[in-house]
This record gives C-alpha cells, sequence and structure tokens, in this order.
C-alpha cells in the first residue's frame, strides 16, 4: 500500500508529496514539528503534544495552521489514510512560503505537512540489555525548550554517538551539568533511590514522555527530584535511563567508559517502563478509534 502524505489542505502520495523551495522551513529551518505515538489506532499523549505545539509556534510568532480540533482530525485522517494502528504521527508546521529574507515576511500562511508511519518497537536487544551512551559539550541555541526542526547539533550529537558504537549523546552544558539526549531526556537513579532528571527551562525540551513519567512517578510515591545532574553523578548512578515518543525509557547501561549499576537494566526503570506501558494502554483506549473505511 502506498504512503499518503498531508501538504498544506491536500492528501498526496507520499513520493509526489513537496513543499516548495522557498518554504522557510528549507530556507531558514524556520519552523517546528512534533511526533506523537500510535497505539491500537489511538494518539498517546496528545494533549501534551498540541499543547507543546501551540506553545512552540507561539514562542516563534508562527500562526497555528488550523483550529486544535481540526488538526486532531486531519491527524486521525492521516492515521487511516496509511492504515497506520503503532507506529509514529510526524507533523511540521513552518512560516510558510516567501522570497528569501530574513525578516517575517507579510501575508504569508504557515505550511503544515504531516506524516504516519508504521512501528516504534524499540530494538528488544537494546530493551533487555540496555544502551550506550556518550557525552558531548551542548553546542545548541539558548531555546531548546522550543521544538525547532533546527537540529543539526543533535544531528551531530546523534551521529558522533553511533559512530562510536553509542546509542545516543548526552549534552553536557558549560557547568558540567547533562542536559539532555539529541532526541531523549535524561534520567539516572541516584545510589540513594532517587529518581533525578533535569527540570524544564531553556535548556532542554520538556518531553511529553518527561512530562507522562513524572507523573507516573509522582502516582507511585518515588522519590523525586527534578535538577541538573553532573557526568560524574550520572556515572556513579544506580541506573540510567532515557526518554522520548520513539523510546519511552530504554536503559542505559554504559556512559563514556563507565559502567552504571551491575551493567545491566535495573529494576526502578523496568518499573517505570512498565506503568509507562499501562498508561499508553489507557490513553489509547481514550484516544478514540480513526474510523477505518
Ligand atoms: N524527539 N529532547 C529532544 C531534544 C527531543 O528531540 C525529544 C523528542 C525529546 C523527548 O520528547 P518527547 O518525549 O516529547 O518525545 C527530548 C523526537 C522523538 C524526535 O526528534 O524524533
Amino acid at each position: 500500500m502506498s504512503r499518503i502524505a498531508y501538504v498544506n489542505g491536500r492528501y498526496l502520495p507520499h513520493a509526489d508529496a513537496a513543499v516548495h523551495i522557498d518554504d522557510r522551513g528549507y530556507q531558514f529551518a524556520d519552523g517546528v514539528y512534533e511526533v506523537i505515538a500510535v497505539q491500537d489506532g489511538g494518539l498517546i499523549d496528545e494533549e501534551l503534544h498540541l499543547a507543546r505545539l501551540d506553545r512552540s509556534l507561539a514562542e516563534l510568532r508562527i500562526a497555528a495552521p488550523m483550529s486544535r480540533r481540526a488538526l486532531g482530525l486531519v491527524l486521525r485522517e492521516v492515521l487511516r489514510r496509511n492504515r497506520v494502528r503503532d507506529g509514529i504521527i510526524y507533523l511540521q508546521a513552518t512560516r510558510g512560503v516567501a522570497p528569501r529574507d530574513h525578516p517575517f515576511p507579510a501575508g504569508t500562511s504557515p505550511s503544515l505537512v504531516i506524516t504516519a508511519r508504521r512501528g516504534r518497537a524499540t530494538n528488544p536487544k537494546a530493551l533487555s540489555e540496555g544502551i550506550r551512551v556518550i557525552t558531548i559539550p551542548d553546542i545548541r541555541w539558548a531555546r531548546c525548550d522550543i521544538k525547532s526542526i533546527s537540529l543539526l547539533p543533535n544531528v551531530l550529537g546523534k551521529q558522533q554517538a553511533r559512530e562510536a558504537g553509542a546509542y545516543e549523546a548526552w549534552q553536557v552544558d558549560a557547568n558540567g551539568m547533562v542536559t539532555e539526549g539529541t532526541s531523549t531526556n535524561a534520567w539516572i537513579i541516584t545510589a540513594a533511590g532517587e529518581l533525578v532528571t533535569r527540570q524544564a527551562s531553556n535548556a532542554i525540551l520538556n518531553g511529553c514522555t518527561r512530562l507522562a513519567l513524572l507523573e507516573i512517578a509522582r502516582r507511585v510515591g518515588l522519590t523525586l527530584v527534578e535538577r541538573p545532574f553532573s557526568v560524574a553523578e550520572a556515572k556513579a548512578a544506580r541506573e540510567a535511563f532515557l526518554s522520548s515518543t520513539t523510546s519511552p525509557v530504554l536503559p542505559i547501561v554504559r556512559i563514556d567508559e563507565a559502567t552504571i549499576g551491575d551493567g545491566k537494566p535495573g529494576p526502578l526503570g523496568r518499573k517505570l517502563r512498565e506503568l509507562y506501558a499501562a498508561h499508553s494502554h489507557e490513553q489509547a483506549s481514550r484516544s478514540g478509534e480513526p474510523r477505518v473505511a
């Protein structure tokens, strides 16, 4: 079955889907995006993702391409046309098409592209054995809270990780504190049993998976601290993991050359992953079935 993409009001065969070369996303990375997980035909944490989308757009003063309600319908239509029940949906909104010039163009409407694809399951070996991360300097801009499509430092960092045989790179600020991964949030469990993740600020993207995990951790009464942690503290942690829409709670067993805990995924991470799976299941059933033609 051929894939269908939504491009500015039209549903097009994926192979023919294109935006204009003067789109400001292409020219300036002047746009934002979201990646939402799809499970059993439902959208996971849709409210959190659409609220973050609204925030990212507002911070960049890009008009919302359509209402929240209309967007919810288009997202479901893209899933329906692509027969995606388990996978991800990608949404990108830019300031629109205008002759290349830095200031905001007048009278331009935003562009919106939405695609969906099957499969998001994390590699079972990564889950059972854990993954490696390396640490790199955080060379990004000072507004990492905006989910901007400008991802060059993230791309370079992820490539560096892959070339080092690692899954992810944890970015480190000028004070030696971990900010986040290149496409994931960073977590540790200290020797004292505290669950630690950096507090939301301009230094990190406030992950929707992060927010869902924080709520779960509070609900089950874990000792939770939102604060920066150093690379040294992470290396001495009892457990470490990362979180994102595409990899919720992925255990980390090595940071640079340091082994974390006993070198195997730890029990608290596993428990959080199970709790998150229950949360996703509940979200999927609440999200409403896309109508199947
Ligand atoms: N990445 N930090 C960064 C820099 C990210 O790009 C992401 C998401 C996250 C986790 O956010 P969430 O839990 O909402 O997925 C943290 C997406 C998945 C991506 O770029 O593909």
